[in-house]
């Protein structure tokens, strides 16, 4: 049968739901540019070696930027009889300038071609997503500047633990944000190495020159060995691993977000352009963007466990199990690239309640560590000193007070090693400054902390 461009060897057509089930051009079509690319450089390497002459290469180059130009004002009519956008396009090409478009797929196949349009794209698109994470770790200094000496509880299992600034919080995110960064740099490398020139799997008969084709489309190296070339789908499990640690750190942002702007904490407010109302309850402003993104998660996640599932039983070399690879990955990267976009406007758009922050920790006893690294820098053991404290916690629960409000009495009684200095030492700006070890939560830290960031922004 004639139909397919791989017919030559059947005597029936394809059955019509088998074409629809097997086909990825409903997907695969988004790597168009990506694909022209690589039938470019390619067939100018089979000129360059002789494999094809000069005229067919014009001729080919010239009807492949002719179908791009097609497929971008959208007169490209994309078939799922032709399976996938390689067979999409070279059927065009053929079309457009007869036999010169049959000599593009020599020394080629769609294995080591499908492979060579996802690294275009992963590698593509890596780059944007790194992009995204700077603007957003830019919104998070700009925030940890804005508010530099904003105090607030810092809290361990979701308890007032200790006051810590606002700004070591926010670049604590930021932190986080590094290493997503650098997670993408790693998935970036990794996949920046050439497959084309791997044939089906095995190589080619003819002379190429596969580093012809990666100094083309500016790849570093060239892939050592062609079963792996096409086989290999580590950049993706990379990229959508890396992915899912960056939703879980904006899933664990969003969880604080909600919860700071419910009226129980009310330590921010969100802008009213970032939030959306209820149908039915007039007063709502609810924290969709957080709420979605936390949600989006558990779908990136999916995308992992999905494609590290695919692969996990698969023989070398092509199978088309490997199909499987680009719906969960394409979803993956619009859904990070959108999150971290609207992260980056919801965190600039966040106004933050001091006062309100400030008295959630005067009105607890998140100084108690405090008041006990006081005694122990008078002399006492830690041990001791946090039991001494322990008890000036309980006897201001039964008192109906905070440790700021006890008389120099009260605290003699409970050890003659307090003096007045005591009321200065456990004040919450006091707790703050004195934190000051190394990546603390003192101003005199969280400055350092804060310039290396913008160093780092500045870089970049
Ligand atoms: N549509 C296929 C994919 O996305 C392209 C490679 C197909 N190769 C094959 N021998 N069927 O993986």
């Amino acid at each position: 049968m004639g139909e397919q461009l791989w017919g030559g060897r059947f005597s029936k057509s394809t059955d019509e739901m088998i074409n629809e089930f097997q086909a990825s051009i409903q997907f695969d079509k988004r790597m168009y540019h990506e694909d022209i690319a690589g039938s470019i450089a390619h067939a100018r390497m089979l000129a360059k070696c002789g494999i094809i002459s000069d005229d067919d290469c014009l001729k080919i180059t010239d009807g492949l930027k002719a179908i791009l130009t097609d497929i971008e004002t959208g007169t490209f009519d994309f078939s799922v009889d032709l399976e996938d956008i390689h067979m999409n396009i070279e059927k065009r090409l053929t079309d457009k300038i007869g036999e010169a478009g049959g000599r593009l797929h020599t020394a080629r196949s769609r294995n080591d071609q499908v492979a060579l349009d996802t690294h275009i794209y992963v590698r593509r698109e890596t780059a944007a997503v790194s992009r995204l994470i700077l603007e957003l770790q830019k919104a998070f200094a700009e925030t940890a500047r804005k508010y530099s000496d904003v105090i607030m509880p810092g809290y361990t299992h979701l308890q007032r633990a200790q006051p810590i600034l606002f700004s070591h919080h926010m670049l604590a995110y930021f932190s986080m944000l590094c290493r997503d960064f650098s997670r993408f740099e790693g998935v970036y490398d990794r996949c920046d190495i050439m497959p084309l020139g791997a044939g089906a799997l095995a190589g080619t008969t003819f002379p190429i020159d596969r580093q012809l084709v990666a100094d083309q489309l500016n790849f570093s190296s060239v892939y050592a060995n062609s079963l792996d070339a096409v086989s290999d789908r580590d950049y993706i499990m990379e990229f959508l691993s890396s992915a899912s640690i960056l939703m879980i750190h904006l899933s664990r942002i969003s969880e604080e977000i909600i919860l700071w702007c419910s009226r129980e904490f009310a330590f921010i407010e969100l802008d009213d352009a970032h939030c959306t109302g209820s149908s039915m309850m007039p007063q709502k402003k609810n924290p969709d963007v957080s709420e979605l993104v936390r949600g989006k998660t558990g779908r990136v996640i999916g995308h992992l466990m999905a494609m590290l599932t695919t692969v996990k039983g698969l023989p070398l070399a092509y199978n088309k199990d490997l199909q499987e690879d680009k719906e969960g990955l394409f979803d993956t990267i619009d859904t990070i690239k959108f999150s971290l976009a609207v992260y980056a406007q919801l965190i600039r758009g966040m106004k933050v309640n001091r006062e309100i922050m400030l008295k959630a920790v005067r009105e607890d006893f998140s100084n108690a560590t405090d008041l006990a690294d006081y005694l122990v820098k008078k002399g006492l053991p830690f041990r001791q000193a946090h039991a001494v404290s322990g008890k000036a916690v309980h006897y201001c629960i039964e008192q109906h007070k905070w440790l700021e409000d006890m008389t120099m009495e009260e605290f003699k009684k409970l050890s003659d090693l307090f003096e007045p200095d005591i009321k200065e030492a456990i004040k919450p700006e006091t707790c703050v400054k004195n934190r000051d070890s190394y990546g603390g939560t003192s101003y005199n830290q969280t400055q350092i902390q804060l310039a290396s960031a913008e160093e780092i922004l500045l870089k970049q």
